[in-house]
């Protein structure tokens, strides 16, 4: 009985590795563990064998059964492996490899053009060695105007149409004008010297036209140091301009009234749509307003907790839809937040 189930063992043992699928592994385990087989008849006889008998075939009959087992069950696990590689083979993507995924080319997304633009003012800026700093969208009155100079009632605060509403326990609130607000919190939250850009939203309750939007995007500039002049920030104005338009591009630099700045100036740009030749952009007049800036305000630093005495600095606060506008030769900003796929497309390759 024993050579029986030993002879039958070696037989398995040769088979089991050719079993190629389950259905083949689980035939040849019908064959060496079902009826009729060697192990089976074994123990149908055991009730009829001595006990001495008993005593050696059947702890060897177990034992041949249990390697069995676990043979056919790593077999078993074996196919399976086999399985999910052949799979994971055939369907193998490339993901740095574009030619490779079988999906329509025109799904694929791109970087919007004020993301385009601002990340190449971010590194222009970082390179500089200034601070990426971000705000809020929703303020309160301290920050968008009184630590700007504006305090309630002044005249200036009709300069940007403001969206105004109360919160669930009457405080009142309002999305932010302009991104000058981080000027406030930005030096609030440092020690002089310091020199920041930030990026955002910004509201205005105003008609739109081929030059003004609600919602738009300006970008923030501050650098406070001690004996700051009006030639560096015409410097650090000069060096951003040329450094994202790649060429020379006509600008003009004039007086602007600001509360938060001392000189202010307006920095416009010869209007790149129409050449300086007059169109709705620049609303015919060839010049487009971009880049408003000017000496911060000696009260503007003390409500930021600087003092002035001892430090002074420049503030610009950059129209970005505007310079995106100018760089691409977008003809109405209203393109800009209309979503529209046919526009986004152009920007793919930049
Ligand atoms: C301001 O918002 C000031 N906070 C800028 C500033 C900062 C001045 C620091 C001095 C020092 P102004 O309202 O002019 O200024 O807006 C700045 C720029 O945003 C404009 O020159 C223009 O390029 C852009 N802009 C203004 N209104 C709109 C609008 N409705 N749609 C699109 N762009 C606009």
């Amino acid at each position: 009985m024993i050579e029986n189930i030993k002879k039958q063992f070696e037989e398995f043992e040769k088979q089991i590795g050719n079993a190629s699928s389950e259905s083949d592994v689980l035939a040849l385990k019908g064959s060496v563990m079902g009826k009729g087989s060697a192990i089976a008849e074994a123990m149908k006889s055991m009730k009829s064998l001595s006990i001495e008998d008993k005593k050696v075939i059947g702890p060897y009959a177990n034992k041949i059964k249990h390697e069995m087992f676990s043979l056919i069950q790593n077999r078993l696990d074996q196919l399976e492996r086999i399985k999910i590689n052949d799979k994971l083979e055939k369907n193998k993507i490339d993901i740095t490899h574009l030619d490779s995924i079988s999906y329509d080319k025109k799904s694929i997304g791109s970087f919007h053009p004020v993301n385009i633009v601002q990340d190449k003012i971010e590194d222009i800026f970082i390179s500089m060695g200034f601070e990426i700093l971000d705000g809020p969208h929703i303020e309160d009155e301290f920050h968008n105007f009184e630590a700007l100079n504006i305090p309630a009632d002044h005249p200036a605060r009709d300069m940007q149409d403001t969206f105004w509403f109360k919160t669930k326990n009457g405080l009142k609130r309002l999305l932010r004008t302009h991104t000058s607000t981080i000027q406030v919190r930005g030096m609030m939250e440092r020690t002089p010297p310091f020199r920041f850009i930030a990026p955002g939203k910004v509201f205005r309750c105003e008609r739109t036209d081929a030059s003004h939007e609600m919602v738009f995007h300006q970008l923030e500039g501050m650098f406070v140091d001690k004996n700051v002049t009006v030639g560096n920030l015409i410097y650090f104005m000069k060096t951003l301009l040329s450094e994202i338009f790649e060429k020379d591009v006509e600008v003009r630099l004039r007086p602007g009234f600001f509360p938060f700045v001392e000189p202010g100036f307006e920095l416009d740009i010869k209007c790149l749509i129409c050449n300086g030749h007059g169109c709705s952009v620049c609303k015919k007049v060839g010049w487009v307003e971009l880049l408003p800036c000017g000496m911060v305000h000696p009260n503007v630093l003390e409500a930021g907790g600087v003092d002035s005495k001892k430090y002074n600095g420049f503030a610009f606060g950059l129209g970005l839809d505007r310079l995106v506008m100018m760089k691409y030769g977008i003809d109405d900003v209203r393109h800009i937040h209309g979503a529209d796929l046919r526009f986004l497309k152009q920007f793919i390759n930049q």
